[in-house]
């Protein structure tokens, strides 16, 4: 018996070492690192946290590579082989992702609310259909459409008034499979404002003057793929006709420069745009709603992560500017945390294709795009105890740009 309990416990702490998923931070110092790494992060089984695509890897700027248990060791052997030091993120990647898969009623201690926990879709379901029946005068939800694999795409429409002439605000959460702060913030975002309207002067005001649709999972199959099988999923997740490979970015597939520098037409990459533009059911439905609603729609936001920045579009004016400016200052008076703030194309990256250009080029103004925590401690892997501090900062953004549109009375 001491025997085998003993071996087991060798084996239990074998286990821990090394079998196990991890973060790593690599900061290439020659193009031929460079070069290593692009191929290490197509040939072998990992994820590219950052940056999106291996071709926007170059010499002294951080990635960040997720590598699964099983291809550890030929990964840092490959490194050690080209003297590329890498430090490590997160050694724990599997109990991370454990912890964000459980759920408050499998775990009695957890003294977190609903909206500080993560949800599966299944879940979020189930919350649209609560939030409309226990708000039945100012929620209504809107079916906009289906995705790949025909699940329901629900909006849900805040809304306190009939005024005629009403602007309107449009927040998209979770285009981006992997990145479920996203989600979570929409969520919190309909609590805040269903909680604390008459509470709280902000919101009060903004809800006075605007109707707010919330999509919460514009990717609801890749969402729930993350749940099941990949938790690095990004894409949606259709077949393509051309290769095995499967899944859009639905952030390239949009009416804006699509396909040119910054997105691939290559169906394996993670930015993949699409034989098309709009020729993902997801990114059409946003697409159609919007167009039927550019009259009202004021002020588009799209929610991802990580990195902290507060992002529009490349011709945008000096008020866009301001506003986002705006914004980071409020998030740092009120949090003391640093985000920053410009246009896409220059503070984080090209992204032709992307649903911020498109919706300003339909003649929506105020077009953001919000890059939630944090700035790659977890990643991707946020635990559940950050996350009301990561969306009481994206709110303190939306209500402070809100609050600056031109439709108030
Ligand atoms: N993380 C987003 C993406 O990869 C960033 C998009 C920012 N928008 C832009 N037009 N650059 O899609
Ligand atoms: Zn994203």
């Amino acid at each position: 018996v001491f025997a085998s309990s003993f071996t087991m416990y060798l084996t239990n702490v074998l286990f821990f070492f090394l079998f196990r998923d991890q973060i790593l931070s690599i900061t290439p110092k020659t193009q031929e690192q460079v070069d290593i790494l692009k191929n290490v992060s197509t040939q072998y089984e990992t994820a590219l946290w950052q940056p999106v695509s291996p071709q926007y890897i170059k010499e002294e700027t951080e990635v960040h590579l997720y590598v699964p248990a099983n291809s550890s060791e030929i990964v840092k052997d490959l490194l050690q082989k080209h003297a590329i030091t890498h430090g490590v993120l997160l050694a724990n990647a599997n109990e991370l992702i454990e912890m964000q898969t459980r759920n408050g009623s499998t775990d009695p201690r957890s003294s977190s609310t609903f909206y500080e926990r993560y949800h599966s879709l299944d879940d979020i379901y189930h919350w649209i259909n609560r939030t409309q029946q226990e708000n039945p005068n100012m929620v209504k939800t809107i079916l906009i459409g289906s995705s790949y694999e025909k699940r329901p795409l629900y909006v849900l429409k805040l809304s306190i008034n009939n005024r005629p002439n009403k602007k309107a605000m449009w927040i998209d959460c979770g285009i981006h499979a992997r990145e479920w702060i996203s989600p979570a913030f929409c969520l919190w975002f309909v609590q805040n404002s269903l909680s604390f309207y008459k509470l709280n002067q902000d919101i009060t005001r903004i809800l006075d003057n605007m109707d707010v649709y919330i999509l919460p999972v514009m990717n609801p199959d890749g969402y729930h793929y993350t749940w099941t099988t990949n938790r690095m999923w990004r894409k949606n997740r259709s077949v393509s006709k051309s290769s095995n490979c499967i899944g859009v970015d639905l952030n390239r597939n949009f009416d804006a420069n699509w396909c040119t520098e910054g997105a691939s037409d290559e169906p394996c990459t993670e930015i993949y745009c699409g034989a098309f533009p709009e020729s993902e059911p997801e990114s059409q439905a946003v697409a159609n709603f919007l167009r039927s609603h550019k009259d009202s729609v004021q002020f588009y936001l799209s929610i991802h992560s990580y990195s902290q920045m507060l992002l529009f579009p490349y011709s945008c004016t000096l008020d866009e500017l301001e506003m986002a400016q705006e914004a980071a200052q409020a998030i740092r008076r009120y949090y003391r945390n640093t985000y920053k703030y410009g246009s896409g194309a220059k503070t984080i990256y090209l992204a032709p294709g992307g649903s911020d250009d498109w919706a300003y080029n339909l003649g929506i103004k105020y077009s953001f795009t919000f890059e939630l925590q944090d700035r790659g401690r977890y990643g991707f892997l946020l635990p559940p105890s950050l996350i009301s501090r990561a969306c009481n900062e994206a709110l303190i953004a939306v209500k402070t740009i809100a609050l600056k549109l031109n439709v108030f009375f």
